[in-house]
């Protein structure tokens, strides 16, 4: 069975595994326990039968929301679970009475821009050789 709920410390040495499956440049596991610590950070994930095979985390700040990563597991795509991740965490944003929606996605990156175009993202502007590699974000923006 396929659930959405909001993430718990117990989740982050999944997520860390599984976010080694989905990018170029991962982070680590200490990078998830000293998001969890901030009291602005709020993440979610989907699981199968209590298996962790997706997750999204964002900080909110007044009326600003920061999604920070989104990633489903390479066997679980095109089912529509990045966007209910995405669903998750825009309830909790209008909750904490959050704006807009910010997030930064790599140029090359297609099935994201085309994810976060489809869920109303809107590219407001690029940050230049925002990556390791050298490649540009785009900085989208939802208004909520
Ligand atoms: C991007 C990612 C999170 C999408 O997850 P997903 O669960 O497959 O996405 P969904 O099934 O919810 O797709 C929603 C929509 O996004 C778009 N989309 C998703 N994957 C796509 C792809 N490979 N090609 C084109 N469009 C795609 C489609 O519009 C899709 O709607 P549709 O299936 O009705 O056409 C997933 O591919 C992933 O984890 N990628 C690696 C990590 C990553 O790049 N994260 C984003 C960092 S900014």
């Amino acid at each position: 069975m396929i659930a959405v709920r909001e993430w718990s410390q117990k989740d982050i040495g999944e997520i860390a595994v599984l976010e080694t499956q989905c990018f170029s440049d991962p982070w680590k596991e200490k990078d998830f326990q000293s998001v969890y610590g901030l009291p602005i950070a709020h993440g979610v994930v989907v699981e199968e039968d209590g298996k962790v095979i997706g997750y999204a985390i964002a900080t909110f700040l007044f009326e600003d929301g920061e999604i920070l990563n989104v990633a489903v597991s390479p066997n679980y795509r095109r089912q529509g679970l990045a966007k209910r991740l995405l669903a998750w965490l825009e309830e909790r944003a209008k909750s904490l009475n959050a704006e807009r929606l910010f997030l930064e996605v790599r140029v090359s990156n297609d099935s994201a821009k085309s994810l976060y175009a489809g869920y109303g993202f809107e590219q407001i502007s690029v940050r230049k050789k925002y990556y390791e590699n050298g490649e540009d974000a785009l900085v989208m923006q939802k208004n909520l």
